[in-house]
């Protein structure tokens, strides 16, 4: 088909009957066409995060943890999957007993078992991975889920929702834990603003995420 159009193009220019036309070259219409694809990229995104319900720091009871908002706004943005880390034995939902388990398992550098692994991090090039900051740290179940993935060659994203510590060096933490991932500058939310004030995280969100092109 290609081949009787090009055919019927060289005739109609030799023949001269292309008038003002026959200065444009055969090739501006393909050229359009190539231009309003949008260029192809097999790189997919994903949002892999941890989050917890139940009665949280400065927020009361919550029925979609902090992060999880955030989360899902990224996901959104940049058109990403998402996987939820979650422990296989639930932290409790009162605060103060979450926070003393999360201490205990802090000092004893604990990795909680995860409810399930994910099983096709393969296809994923760049990774947001998201948690919330617990005793200035990342939460140990985090880590059981970096050590058991191989993060080769990866970029991560990190971003955290926090209240108030900001992200604490966690950055630092996700590098030793993914030493041949390419970490990148994260992103930290204060928890009670992701909870109740959804235009702000967006406007964070927005922002930094025009910040690294997307
Ligand atoms: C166990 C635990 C420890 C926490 N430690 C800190 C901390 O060290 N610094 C801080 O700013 N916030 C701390 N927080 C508050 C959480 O980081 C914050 O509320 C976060 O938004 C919770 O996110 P989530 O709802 O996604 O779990 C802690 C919360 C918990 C439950």
């Amino acid at each position: 088909m290609k081949k009787i159009f090009l055919l019927l193009l060289m005739i109609f220019m030799v023949s001269g009957c292309g008038g003002e036309s026959q200065n444009k070259t055969p090739a501006e219409p393909e050229k359009k066409s190539v231009e309003q694809t949008p260029a192809p990229t097999d790189k997919k995104i994903l949002v892999v995060y941890f989050s917890r319900t139940g009665e949280e720091y400065n927020v009361g009871n919550i029925t979609k943890g902090n992060t999880a908002i955030v989360a899902e706004y990224i996901a959104q943005k940049t058109g990403a999957d998402t996987f939820e880390i979650k422990a296989a034995k639930p932290y409790p939902d009162e605060y103060e007993a979450c926070t003393e388990l999360a201490k205990k398992e802090l000092e004893s550098n604990t990795r909680p078992a995860i409810e399930k692994n994910i099983d096709n991090l393969a296809q994923y090039d760049t990774i947001f991975l998201g948690y919330p900051i617990w005793w200035g740290a990342v939460p140990r179940v985090l880590l059981t889920f970096l050590e058991a993935n191989d993060f080769s060659g990866k970029t991560i994203i990190p971003f955290c929702t926090h209240g108030g510590s900001g992200l604490a060096g966690t950055e630092r933490e996700i590098a030793d834990a993914c030493p041949n991932a390419k970490v990148l500058d994260g992103l930290a939310v204060v928890g009670k603003t992701a909870q109740n004030d959804f235009p702000a995280v967006q406007k964070d969100v927005d922002a930094w995420l025009k910040g690294l092109d997307y």
